[in-house]
Formats: C-alpha cells, sequence, structure tokens
C-alpha cells in the first residue's frame, strides 16, 4: 500500500546563505524522498526560513533593513541552491507566515488549556551599555558542562548541552563586550519536567524504531534525577521580552514566543500553505507518517520539545527524526554559525555537476550520526572512479555499436549469459530498495558499484570492439550490447534517487517513461533507443581545487603530542598577521585587582604620549612589584574591551601550556636589552 509521508529538513535561519551542511542535509533528505516516491509512495516535503529571533533582529538592524525585508532578502536567495542542487521541495515557507503565527498560538493556548505554562519571574542577563535584554547568542562564556569557551547563551556546540545564559561560566555580551548584569523580568515556562510531560516523553522517545540508537541513548540522560530527586529536564522558557522579531505570547503586550517555539511549528505552517484546505484532514489521518532530518545539534529540540507541544496540544507527533553527523571539509570542522570550509554556489558557479557532489555526499553517509569529510582528491577520485568509469561507461561502449550497426534498436534474445547477468541485477532491486530505505546510502551505492563491476567484466569478457570487427559476429555484437543498455537501465533506476538529472537524460537516450523501481522487475524487451550523448564530463582536480578559496595546502597534521599541548592553528596568510599590531611596551604600573585572583591591572607605555590600561590574567605567576619597570610585547589594535572591572585597551603577550592546570609556567614576552616602548614587533 502506498504509505504517506510528511517528510521536513530542519529549517535554517534567515540570516545567511546556505553553506555545504545546509546542502548535505537537503541531499540526504532529498534522496529519501525521491527514493520513497520511485516506490510509489506519496510524500510531502517541504521546508521554510527560520525567520524570527533576536540575532536576525540585530543583524536586521545592522542592515539598516526591517527584519521583513531582511528575511525577504535572504529567501530569495535560496531557490538557486535548491534548483542547482535538484532539492525538490513541495513548499517553501517562512515562520513568518500567517499561518505559522496562528499555528504557534493555537498550540501555545492548547497547553494553557492543559496547564502545562506557568509564569516566573526569572533573573536575566541584561546588557547596560545597549539598554536591552541580552539574547542568548549575544552571550557567550563556558559552557557549563564540558566547559568549552566562546558557547552561545542556549546551548553548547561543542557537547549539544541545552541551559540558560545564566547557567554560562564568565559570561560576556557579544554586542558590547560588557559584562552582562542581572535583571527581573516575568517569563513563561512549559512545564516539561511535570510528571506527565516526562512520562510522556519517555513512552515517545523509548517506543522502538523511532530514535536511532545513540540519540536514543544521548537524550537518557534528561530523564535521570539529581541529588535531591529533580528531573534533570527543567521546564523549557519559551518567552522573550520586547523587543524580539517574533510572534506575540496571546494575552500579553510585550513578550514574545522564543524563537525555537515557533521554528518547529514552521513546519506544518508550510504544509498547510502547500495542501490549503487539505491540510487539517492531511494531519489528522492516522496514515501519515511525519519524519524530520535534522543534524545532531539540534536533537533535543526535537526530541523533546517539539514531540511535547504536538502531543499536549492534541496533535499527533513525529513518527521518526533521523539525525545525521556533520559534513567537514578536508578534516575541519565547520559550524553553522561560523561559517565553512566551500561555498555551495561556488560550486554552482564554476560549472561543477551538482549530481557529482550528491553522489559523492551519498556515498559517505549512513543512518548513524556520523560526521562526514568532504576530501576533494577522494571527490575527484569517487566521481570518475565510479560514477564515470563504473556507470556511464557501460553506456558509453556499447551506444554507438547500436546506433551505427543496428539503427538503436535492441536485441531481444540477449544470449544466455547477458540474462544470467540481467538476472542477478535485478535480484539486486529490494535489497538496495532496503538499504535506501535505511539511510544507508553508502552502503546501497557500493552495492551498486558492485554490480556495475559484475557489467564491465562481462564487456570485457565479450570485447563488443573485437566482435565489431570479425565477420559473422553480427549477432553477438548486437546481443552483448543490448545486455549493456539494459543493464545501465537497470543501474540507473537504483542510482535514480542520487542522480535525478542524469536519470532524465538517460531518460530520453532509452526513450523511456519516467523510471520507478518496479520497472527493474520488467525487462526492455524490442525497443529501440535514441543516438546517445556524451552524459557526464569527469571532475577535475584543478577545478576542484578552485572552490577553495584560497589554495594554500591544507595545514600541515598536528604531531601527536605537542611540548605545547596543542596543535598549530590553521595557517594563515601574510595579510591575516599584518592585522595584528604588536609594539613594544614599558609596564609604568602593575597592581592586584580588588575581587580576582586572576587579573593584575597593567599600566603600559606604548610609545604613544599616554599610558594605557589592561588587564592581563597573569596573577597566578607574577608579582605586580616584580613587573613594574619590565619592558613587554602587547597586541595594540585589538578593540577595548569592557569587563567588570574596567575597560582594557590591548593585551601583553604571555606563553603557557594549553593544560595550564597541570603544566604551570607562564613566561612573559620580553625584549632584547635596548629596545624602546612603542617599536614595531613584525
Ligand atoms: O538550528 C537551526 O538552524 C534552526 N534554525 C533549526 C530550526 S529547525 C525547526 F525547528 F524549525
Ligand atoms: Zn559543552
Amino acid at each position: 500500500m502506498a504509505r504517506k509521508l510528511f517528510v521536513t529538513t530542519a529549517l535554517p535561519y534567515a540570516n545567511a546563505a546556505f553553506h555545504i551542511g545546509h546542502m548535505m542535509e537537503y541531499i540526504q533528505a532529498d534522496i529519501w524522498v525521491r527514493f520513497q516516491r520511485m516506490r510509489g509512495h506519496e510524500v510531502q516535503f517541504v521546508c521554510a526560513d527560520d525567520a524570527h529571533g533576536a540575532p536576525i533582529m540585530i543583524a536586521a538592524e545592522k542592515a539598516g533593513l526591517t527584519p521583513q525585508a531582511f528575511v525577504a532578502q535572504i529567501a530569495g536567495g535560496r531557490k538557486q541552491y535548491l534548483d542547482g542542487f535538484h532539492i525538490a521541495f513541495d513548499h517553501w515557507h517562512s515562520t513568518d507566515a500567517p499561518e505559522n503565527h496562528e499555528l504557534a498560538q493555537d498550540i501555545y493556548r492548547a497547553l494553557q488549556r492543559e496547564g502545562l505554562i506557568t509564569e516566573r519571574v526569572i533573573e536575566q542577563f541584561y546588557d547596560p551599555d545597549k539598554g536591552m535584554f541580552l539574547p542568548d547568542r549575544f552571550i557567550k562564556g563556558e559552557c557549563p558542562k564540558c566547559g568549552a569557551k566562546d558557547q552561545y547563551g542556549d546551548n553548547c556546540e561543542v557537547c549539544g548541552a541545552v541551559y540558560q545564559p545564566t547557567d554560562l561560566k564568565n559570561p560576556y555580551s557579544a554586542l558590547t563586550g560588557a559584562t552582562p548584569v542581572l535583571k527581573t523580568s516575568t517569563h513563561y515556562f512549559f512545564q516539561l519536567s511535570s510528571p506527565r510531560a516526562l512520562a510522556f516523553l519517555k513512552e515517545w522517545t523509548q517506543t522502538p524504531g523511532r530514535l536511532q540508537p545513540e540519540v536514543l541513548n544521548k537524550i537518557s540522560e534528561w530523564f535521570s534525577e539529581d541529588e535531591e530527586g529533580k528531573p534533570t529536564l527543567a521546564d523549557w522558557d519559551i518567552s522573550r521580552d520586547a523587543p524580539y522579531f517574533g510572534i506575540r505570547i496571546p494575552g500579553t503586550e510585550d513578550k514574545y514566543f522564543y524563537v525555537w517555539l515557533d521554528a518547529p511549528v514552521g513546519y506544518l505552517a508550510s504544509l498547510k500553505a502547500r495542501l490549503g484546505a487539505a491540510y487539517e484532514g492531511y494531519v489528522a489521518d492516522p496514515q501519515v507518517e511525519q519524519i524530520h532530518f535534522i543534524g545532531k545539534d539540534i536533537v533535543t529540540f526535537h526530541t523533546l520539545f517539539w514531540p511535547a507541544m504536538l502531543h499536549f496540544s492534541g496533535r499527533k507527533v513525529p513518527n521518526h527524526i533521523f539525525v545525521h553527523g556533520f559534513i567537514t571539509v578536508s578534516g575541519e570542522k565547520m559550524s553553522k554559525s561560523r561559517g565553512t570550509g566551500i561555498s555551495p554556489l561556488r560550486y554552482l558557479e564554476l560549472g561543477m555537476n551538482a549530481e557529482w557532489l550528491r553522489y559523492y555526499i551519498a556515498a559517505k553517509l549512513n543512518a548513524r550520526v556520523e560526521d562526514i569529510d568532504f576530501n576533494p582528491e577522494d571527490f575527484v577520485a569517487r566521481v570518475n572512479s565510479d560514477l564515470v568509469g563504473k556507470y556511464i561507461n557501460i553506456a558509453s561502449r556499447a551506444a554507438g555499436f547500436l546506433s551505427k550497426r543496428f539503427g538503436g534498436s535492441l536485441s531481444a534474445d540477449l544470449g544466455v549469459e547477458g540474462r544470467v547477468l540481467l538476472d542477478g541485477l535485478r535480484a539486486q532491486a529490494e535489497h538496495i530498495a532496503a538499504l535506501f530505505e535505511e539511510r544507508e546510502f553508502g552502503k546501497a551505492l557500493r552495492e551498486i558499484m558492485a554490480l556495475a563491476d559484475r557489467v564491465n567484466e562481462f564487456v570485457d569478457q565479450h570485447k563488443p570492439w573485437e566482435l565489431a570487427k570479425q565477420a559473422g559476429q553480427d549477432a553477438a555484437l548486437h546481443d552483448v550490447c543490448s545486455v549493456c543498455i539494459e543493464a545501465f537501465r537497470l543501474l540507473t533506476i537504483y542510482l535514480k534517487p542520487v542522480l535525478p538529472a542524469l536519470a532524465a537524460q538517460v531518460e530520453q537516450f532509452l526513450d523511456v517513461a519516467p523510471l520507478e523501481w518496479s520497472d527493474a522487475a520488467r525487462a526492455l524487451g524490442r525497443h529501440t533507443i535514441r543516438p546517445y550523448q556524451h552524459l557526464m564530463q569527469r571532475a577535475d582536480a584543478a577545478h576542484v581545487d578552485k572552490l577553495f578559496d584560497a589554495p594554500a595546502a591544507a595545514p600541515a597534521p598536528a604531531p601527536p603530542a605537542h611540548p605545547g599541548g596543542e596543535p598549530v592553528a590553521a595557517q594563515i596568510g601574510i595579510d591575516d598577521f599584518a592585522k595584528i599590531d604588536l609594539r613594544l611596551a614599558r609596564i609604568v604600573n602593575a597592581e592586584r585587582v580588588d575581587g580576582s585572583d586572576k587579573l593584575l591591572r597593567l599600566t603600559l607605555d606604548v610609545g604613544e604620549g599616554r599610558t594605557r590600561n589592561v588587564f592581563s590574567g597573569i596573577r597566578s605567576a607574577f608579582e605586580p612589584e616584580a613587573l613594574i619597570g619590565r619592558m613587554t610585547v602587547m597586541v595594540a589594535n585589538l578593540a577595548p574591551r569592557k569587563m567588570k572591572f574596567g575597560v582594557s585597551e590591548g593585551m601583553v603577550l604571555a606563553a603557557s601550556h594549553a593544560d595550564e592546570k597541570n603544566n604551570p609556567g607562564l613566561y612573559l614576552l620580553e625584549p632584547g636589552a635596548g629596545a624602546i616602548p612603542g617599536l614595531r614587533v613584525r
């Protein structure tokens, strides 16, 4: 029976263009969706821009635009990527669209009726310089769980922990650098720690087959209890104070939903915009399977908050959350907020074939939450040896003989060996289908390439190029080439979810209707094909190199045990270095700072006719008195940073081990004798 599948990918924030990580997710989901359609299932595949939140509001302000205009500008740039990489969403929407305002408010009211919304006065970080409550993403500090530095106030990109900004260690405002102060405000909470919510979530998450085992394992920690017997999963703060770009909370004047509340509602809003009047019936249909493809960084939102929102507002819950890892480029981690290795748009602009990337990414993907790597050499090798060398070659080796010698008509006989070969290829249809179904794309492609190997062995054994020269071998030549074309058709069926545009060209060439999975069970039989036209170019390493803006060699791999305790940082150009203005400075005064056991307050003479005030975290290693009069090196053009104790106007340079605790020792840089303040270090 035909399944009904409602499939989404995560909604991208509408504040930046797509990067390779987005494309990987869309490609993964698109392959799965295309596969399902080829199997005869009905799919609604939708996405939208995630429009709300303070970061977008602030970015719009910086750009001199209203948030709406800013978001529209970003949204306008989406199509070229989606079309370019053959991502066939049925609809693309926005979380700022009316459907989403309505749905989010409906859901909220339902949760309220259920008694699951509570008000609490909380203390929140406030930027005294900017005069506003600081959005989570504009407070940075150390992750309370793993200690990673420079993490945002809502969740940790390193360990995935979700927390409150006030949980951060050593917080600072990313807007002004100021140390935030605490101010009170009434917030609304979704009571996820209530026994009912916990009971539901345990049941939902633990339903067999719902989540990948490693995902279930990871989120299970939320169901444990602390020493006081309180659940680890806390109530979720879903409100933000004005000014905020978002959806107004019903019954308030100046409170908005936190962006993560209305973002997943955007899945439904997009579906509603697509289906119109049919929406209500569709979402109530128990046959519909709801599936979200997401990255591993947003698991908590999708496996806890979102199912609970749906369930307690009387809606159907997701059937599966399919979680993937990140994509690295040449082994370097990229982050969604900090940019990427290669630009998908540049890839297209360079005229590189989008299906090379689809193929390469598919070849690396599996059903687990594993990171995958884009490696340029590997990319070229796989495209050329697999796609062109093994698959395309089958058609190009046979098609010429068929059109020149047989008017393009296929032999109906094929010979015994040929039929055995083709039966073998057909026999794999369900196995390969099962691999696509399970999102084991890499395995599926390996199976398909193993079949292509078999076909190429057959060609090598029967040598059509020799048959073509021998008298009386016409029938044999006809059979061998016809077998190749039928094999090529079968391989094209199996590859079509990954290579949809190529498959469309092949359908033209073979003169057949759009290929379905079930076409693998049928033989082409008596049939005439069209003249062969070149189907796919080989990838060229020099071309692929152009993807990387700085053609510099990849940074040398770090030696395993560096005496400094950390590998040498990524390579930079001389221009990058020149941006840092290092100057010799004399320490004219040094004193302890009340209330800090880490800092010393230094007064530095940098030859400017005035002195500078610099806070430096070297208290553990130096008695201030011993520093007075010494020369050192400072970063003279570092933006002044407002700290709790005053403004710091630069930074002095000192060397230490990465793991200072276990390898103490702090060495202040000092110039040789005779140096004077103000000289530039270069
Ligand atoms: O992490 C992100 O990029 C979010 N914009 C994803 C939202 S997914 C869904 F909930 F909308
Ligand atoms: Zn962390």
